[in-house]
């Protein structure tokens, strides 16, 4: 849950203005809302991404992500540094100018989308303890195992277009697991990005990774998914978790309707 810049104790953005030349400016994030502080800190020295949490779970939580961040070439933000004062971990990453990508069918971002993707597909998961699919998304078939490195959240609000190519971060769920699950995972936001079922699975069909999963475990994985998120959204008003219910859900409708 996201929280106000002035929460941070005056020990903390001491450390911070240090690191940055004194602080200008302190713009929060407008999406996501997992990490406690999320924001560009403009100093004398550039602009910096600044990500903190001081809660025990939200500290374990950006401690992961920070691992990650750490372990994977290319694809994260550079981090430029990071401490722990006054029970505070702070991150301060690489801050990268650019829009979302448009994730609509045809477009050219999809195209940036692909880039990024075949060098993830084939990135094997660092050493490290990292989360399971069982771990990460509370169901399980052995076909979802693996061991490469997925970031499991690729909605738009976590891809980054750049003038060296599509970046990704919000590390905090990359999990070790088969490379169709990150694929899998990312149908929902392609039909929230306008994707019919046939379209999303058309341009997933590009990732050998897709091609070679059977259609049996993408039936089991969608249809898991589908009731894990229809399940949530019982219990929340909140959007994000509903539509995700929705997105899922015509998936999993699509894929009962094709089997016929
Ligand atoms: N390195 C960065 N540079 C610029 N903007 C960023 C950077 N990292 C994240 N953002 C922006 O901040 C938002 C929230 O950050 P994110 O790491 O996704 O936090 P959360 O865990 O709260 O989703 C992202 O959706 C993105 O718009
Ligand atoms: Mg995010």
């Amino acid at each position: 849950m996201r929280s106000d810049w002035n929460v941070l104790p005056k020990a903390v953005t001491t450390e911070i203005a240090v690191r940055v030349g004194g602080i200008i400016d302190v713009h929060a994030a407008p999406n996501g809302d997992h990490a406690e502080i999320a924001s560009t800190v403009t100093g004398s020295t550039g602009r910096v991404f600044v990500k903190a949490a001081g809660g025990e779970f939200s500290v374990r939580s950006l401690r992961y992500e920070l691992a990650a961040t750490l372990a994977i070439d290319g694809h994260p933000p550079v981090v430029l540094w990071h401490f722990e004062c006054d029970g505070w971990l702070v991150v301060g990453v690489e801050h990268l100018a650019g829009p979302h990508p448009d994730l609509s069918p045809g477009g050219a971002d999809l195209d940036l989308l692909a880039v990024a993707l075949k060098g993830l597909q084939e990135t094997p998961a660092p050493g490290g303890r990292w989360f399971t699919p069982e771990a990460r998304l509370g169901f399980v078939h052995p076909a979802m195992d693996g061991g490469m490195l997925i970031h499991s959240d690729l909605n738009p609000a976590n891809l980054i277009k750049t003038a060296r190519g599509l970046r990704i971060v919000d590390w905090a769920w990359a999990s070790k697991a088969a490379p169709w699950v990150e694929l899998a995972l990312l149908v929902q936001w392609l039909i929230g990005s306008g994707h019919t079922p046939e379209q999303a699975e058309e341009w997933l069909a590009q990732f050998p990774a897709w091609t070679n999963v059977d259609r049996e475990v993408v039936d089991h994985f969608a249809s898991r998914n589908a009731t894990k998120w229809s399940a949530k959204s019982r219990g929340t008003a909140e959007r994000w978790v509903h539509d995700l219910a929705a997105w899922a859900g015509e998936w999993v409708a699509h894929r009962h309707g094709s089997r016929r």
